[in-house]
């Protein structure tokens, strides 16, 4: 596995529209596996293949030591909202409160292409939107009025805890 670089928002190929993948071959595998490693050495708890330059509708999710691997992934069904803090590997060093879906289906395939569904609420519902958005060329920041409202990690208001604020 292979730690790759992790780019940051002013990279043209974050704000493109993902490939579907068609092959579920070995190089998916490694991909997948780099993005694991590429995330956990970060850290970040979601990461998207274009975070690393690879344009391909590919993302990941760690929560509570679970790996969700996503291929070609889309929301089926959403509700509520619901207003958290978040942040985004590349976007270094940096949160805001975002308004999210609180719940969510997503579609999507496995590393061998079979299909399958999860339903996610909390931090998971959110991690989904936000890498589902990656593969669709948007950071969480497009949702912002304005980019003052980026809080510093470090100067985060103290009653919002470090989990809240793990980047995805
Ligand atoms: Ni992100």
């Amino acid at each position: 596995m292979v730690i790759r670089q992790i780019l940051t928002a002013e990279e043209p190929i974050l704000r493109e529209r993902a490939r579907r993948v068609t092959h579920f071959d070995a190089s998916l595998h490694r991909l997948l596996d780099d993005m694991l490693e590429t995330m956990r050495d970060a850290p970040g708890i979601g990461l998207a293949a274009n975070q690393i330059g690879v344009p391909l509708q590919v993302a990941i999710i760690e929560l509570e030591d679970e790996i969700t691997e996503l291929i070609n992934p889309q929301i089926v069904r959403a509700s509520g909202e619901v207003i958290d803090w978040e942040g985004c590997l590349s976007v270094p060093g940096f949160v805001a409160e975002v308004k999210r879906h609180a719940k969510v289906t997503v579609k999507a395939r496995d590393r061998h292409g079979k299909e399958f569904r999860v339903k996610g609420e909390e931090l998971f519902a959110r991690a989904l939107q936000h890498e589902i958005d990656h593969l669709n060329g948007i950071l969480y920041i497009d949702y912002l009025d304005s980019l003052e409202e980026l809080v510093r990690v470090s100067e985060r208001p103290s009653e919002v805890e470090e989990a809240a604020t793990a980047s995805i």
